[in-house]
């Protein structure tokens, strides 16, 4: 029997869902979808990547219990997928204890083989990546050394470590990627097979539990936990079991030999490099391959968690448009490899034309004139010779039921619905061509080649055909499809036979359109509400770099000692602000403003205190700030400080602290 496996990334569960996620997990999906409707025994699966320091830090941040965390964002991803209509067959959380067995079994198996082994390490983490950095991979910004991905400062690690032996494979992994469709694309494989050309080291695969305490104990060692990613990649095979019940052969080992990871170029080097390497190492088979997707962009740049300006929320999107629209536009829109800049303009042009003028309309019309014409019957035709030459027919009967397959098959969702377009565009020129309401308007009972039937018959035929090709992008509207031709829904679970193309006839329910017109007013309305509410954006995690070389002193009212530990809490030092966001909402009610220091003076009878009058414009105010040890009270004459206007006032030492100031120093 033939199986076919398929995987998302394991998600970081530092945000919700967006659109790049929201792609991958689509696009794994459909061909979930596809496959079954060929029979294959289909296994998807997606799921949360739990543990790692961003978490921690982030759960800490919000003052939530890691485990808490983890599960409040859990729920949120299982909401969104559902109303995605992801039809996974398992959901993978690595904070499962399925899956802590799982990772003891993975390493207890490369330890064995003699693969991991213990030394000092001393170098650079990029805690948003989750990953080591060389000198190569930091730029340097006022002498501190920033991951460009993140645009933070790396952090220092100097602790023991367990590593794995991956320079040992290099010449097992050059092997592996000869194997025919180990990486798609092409351009992907040559990428990985000169990286691991220019030589590999041994990779770090623990840290020391002091530093990072959220995650899996490493097994015999508990002052060290598995590293964030040898845990994450490890789920693959905990869907299925475990690493022990893979080797052991069996449904599980067949299933894992058909595993095809559906990734973007951001992991690409874990997926193709590392993994099969673990995987040779605990000796076990090798999955089918990698498949690497690009990026998805707005205005060129990534899609991302940590950059406001690119967020598109697909839920906002869904709310408004259906699901199915979006699903379609990002299957059809991109070619799956390569990098995508994703628009609201082009998501509407496609569901105005794709789905209302080609494929609504034709439903529409044909659903209408049966109704109009012969009272919503259509006889059972099978097309003739002379049908035969109809374009919507040639292409009807078998080249499109072929196209859009092998294009299924060979993860190529745009063409296989590139395809399906074909046909609809066919039919809707078949019915300008035959003008079935004049066929209408005289009225012949006969059914045969070249009546009002036959050519009813063939468009209904033709969208039946469509229906259930484009299942796998739209399995609701499918449905929908062959409910309004008044077919069973479940036609849309099974693949069109090639050669047969034939309408079984019957009655068709009345028609309703499928994708209701937009009027520009009702168009740009949708796209000012979809609109991310911070239009030019800024990476937060700038702010945090800011923080990190020059603290943040944040004091005033309510008293010193609670508003500077809420910052430190949030972007000082060896915490990540970038990860422990704030609605845009919620920062646009700080009134912030720019004030002139008038007076200052200390606050007797403490060593912290200075009392501030402010000039801000229109008037004076009276700030108490925990910045005496900082700052002289005569330095700060005259100077300009940022000041927030509008916070509750609060009595310190019997004076009313009327807001608090930002100031930034040693
Ligand atoms: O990397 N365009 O999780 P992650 C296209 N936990 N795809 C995008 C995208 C974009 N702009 N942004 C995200 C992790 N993705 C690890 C994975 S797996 C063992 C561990 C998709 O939450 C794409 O699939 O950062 C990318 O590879 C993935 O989300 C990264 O998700
Ligand atoms: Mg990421």
């Amino acid at each position: 029997m033939a199986r076919f496996y398929i995987t998302t990334p394991i998600y970081y569960v530092n945000a919700a869902p967006h659109l790049g996620t929201f792609y991958t997990t689509v696009v794994a999906d459909a061909l979930a979808r596809y496959h079954r409707t060929q029979g294959d025994e289909t296994f998807f699966v997606t799921g949360l990547d739990e543990h790692g320091q961003k978490i921690e830090r982030i759960a800490r941040a919000r003052g939530m219990e890691p485990q808490a965390y983890c599960d409040e964002i859990a729920a949120t991803f299982a909401e969104a997928w559902k109303i995605a209509e992801i039809s996974n067959d398992d959901f993978i959380r690595t904070t499962s204890l399925r899956h802590q067995t799982a990772a003891a079994e993975m390493w207890a198996r490369m330890h064995a083989a003699g693969d991991i082994y213990a030394a000092d390490y001393d170098g650079m983490y990029c805690v948003g990546c989750e990953d080591w950095k060389s000198e190569d991979d930091v730029v340097v910004e006022a002498g501190e050394k920033i991951c460009p991905i993140h645009r933070r400062p790396v952090e220092r690690v100097k602790e023991k470590n367990y590593f794995f032996r991956l320079s040992n494979f290099a010449d097992r992994l050059l092997a592996l990627y000869e194997t025919p469709g180990f990486i798609r694309p092409e351009s992907r494989r040559n990428e990985v097979a000169s990286f691991v050309r220019g030589g590999l080291k041994d990779i770090s695969v623990s840290r020391m539990k002091k530093s990072v305490n959220w995650g899996i104990a490493v097994p015999g060692d508990p002052d060290h936990v598995i590293y964030v990613w040898i845990d994450a990649l490890i789920n693959y095979l905990t869907v299925l079991g475990g690493p022990d019940a893979v080797a052991h052969g069996g449904i599980e080992q067949a299933t894992w030999r058909t595993a095809h990871h559906l990734i973007a170029k951001d992991i690409l080097r874990f997926h193709a490099v590392y993994w099969p390497a673990l995987l040779m190492s605990a000796g076990l088979p090798m999955p089918a391959g990698v498949f690497c997707h690009g990026y998805l962009t707005v205005k060129g740049q990534k899609i991302s968690k940590s950059m406001p300006a690119t967020r598109v929320d697909p839920q906002a999107i869904a709310s408004d448009l259906g699901v199915e629209p979006l699903r379609y536009f990002v299957l059809r829109e991109y070619t799956l490899g390569g990098d995508g800049d994703f628009t609201y303009e082009a998501l509407l042009q496609r569901y105005e034309s794709d789905l209302g003028n080609d494929l609504g309309n034709l439903l529409n019309r044909t659903v209408s004139m049966a109704h109009r014409f012969q009272g919503g019957h259509v006889e059972a035709y099978e097309p003739t010779d002379a049908d035969a030459s109809e374009e919507v027919v040639k292409i009807g009967r078998s080249w499109v039921i072929r196209t859009a397959g092998a294009n299924w098959k060979e993860f190529s969702p745009a063409q296989a619905l590139e395809a399906c377009w074909k046909l609809i565009r066919e039919a809707n020129r078949y019915i300008d061509a035959k003008k079935p309401w004049e066929l209408g308007k005289n009225p012949q009972r006969a059914t045969g080649p070249g009546s009002l039937n036959a050519v009813l018959a063939i468009c209904g035929e033709a969208l039946r055909t469509t229906a259930r090709l484009i299942a796998p992008a739209m399995p609701g509207t499918a449905r929908k499809i062959l409910h309004q031709l008044g077919r069973p829904e479940a036609e849309a679970d099974s693949w069109p036979t090639d050669g047969e193309f034939a309408w079984p006839g019957g009655r068709m329910e009345t028609p309703e359109p499928l994708f209701p017109r937009l009027d520009p007013d009702k168009k740009a309305g949708l796209i000012a509400k979809w609109l991310p509410t911070e239009p030019t954006g800024g990476d937060p995690s700038t702010i945090a770099t800011t923080a990190r070389t020059t603290p943040a002193t944040a004091v005033g009212s309510p008293p010193a000692a609670t508003s500077s530990s809420t910052i430190a809490a949030t972007a000082g030092p060896g915490t990540n602000a970038a990860d422990a966001l704030v609605d845009k909402a919620d920062f646009d009610r700080v009134d912030l403003r720019a004030a002139r220091v008038v007076a200052c003076e200390r606050v007797p009878k403490t060593d912290k205190l200075l009392k501030l009058t402010l000039d801000i414009g229109s008037e004076q105010r009276t700030v108490i700030s925990g910045i005496a040890a900082a700052f002289a009270p005569e330095t700060l004459l005259g100077r300009t400080v940022m000041y927030v206007a509008n916070l509750k006032p609060a009595k310190i030492r019997g004076v009313v602290s009327q807001g608090m100031i930002l100031t930034a120093g040693d």
